[in-house]
């Protein structure tokens, strides 16, 4: 049996001091069934690599460049060195925020996979997307620019994370979180569609879910074929609401 993924953003919380306390609390109580990875702010991971070996490291962004002058930027090597074995590439807060194109997720990717460092790939369909019935066509956008020029696309793990779906874009409008029918639905045509693009490389590729991610709707969607895991932001920031997520695979 294939672990599930679960895998923790923590996008931008946790000093080194929050995140020690976190590490020294959590204890993986599913390890047969779950593999869980927790995606810290660069300035934790150092400190988790040496401080925790109950989950794995994610980098939550990276340079497309290997090395030079970009002041701010993070490179694959230096996420190496300090333990990071995966890292998010192309999530909706860095599309939408930092206005970054399928162009630069997928030279991103490539400066990951060169290192070997697993990307774990995100995209999704904004509400007004969704409305005009462009959700297929979106994500087959996201997925084919994304993992353009990859050479084996099950070393990159997928997490489809409809963007009207994540809490960070719902402060102020009406909660909506993906109902159990919409994520069997949309995993079934990813898993679809990779398995026509990429053939057996396409259906060991893992596709995680991420989006308003809780315990009480992790039950419903976790135990399906498609579904691989889950990525979680804010129900993963406190070790008791991540360890319920992590107590629901079976
Ligand atoms: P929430 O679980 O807070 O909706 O965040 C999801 C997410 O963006 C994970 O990458």
């Amino acid at each position: 049996m294939t672990k599930k993924l679960i895998i923790a953003n923590w996008k931008m919380h946790k000093t080194n001091t929050e995140a020690l306390a976190f590490a020294k609390q959590f204890k993986n109580t599913q390890s047969r069934k779950a593999k869980v990875i927790v995606a810290a702010p660069f300035t934790d991971l150092a400190t988790l690599s040496v401080a925790q070996k109950d989950f794995q490291l994610a980098a939550q962004d990276v340079s497309a460049y290997d090395e030079g002058a970009y002041t701010g930027e993070i490179s694959a090597r230096m996420l190496k060195e300090v333990g990071a074995e995966y890292c998010i590439v192309g999530h909706s807060e860095r599309r939408i925020y930092h206005t970054e194109t399928d162009a630069m997720v997928s030279a991103k990717v490539q400066a990951l996979l060169k290192k070997k460092i697993t990307p774990i790939l995100c995209f999704g369909e904004t509400r007004e997307e969704r409305d005009s019935g462009k959700t297929k066509v979106i994500i087959k956008k996201q997925i084919t620019k994304g993992l353009q020029g990859v050479d084996d696309v099950s070393e990159v793990i997928l997490a489809y994370e409809p963007v009207w779906a994540i809490s960070t874009f719902q402060k102020g409008k009406k909660k909506s979180s993906a109902s159990e029918g919409d994520i069997a639905q949309v995993h079934a045509y990813i898993k679809d569609l990779l398995a026509k693009l990429f053939g057996n490389q396409g259906q060991r590729t893992a596709v995680v879910y991420g989006g308003s991610v809780h315990a009480r709707t992790c039950e419903n969607f976790i135990k399906y074929d498609d579904v691989d895991g889950v990525l979680v932001g804010r129900e993963s920031l406190t070790v008791a609401s991540f360890q319920d997520i992590i107590n629901t695979v079976e």
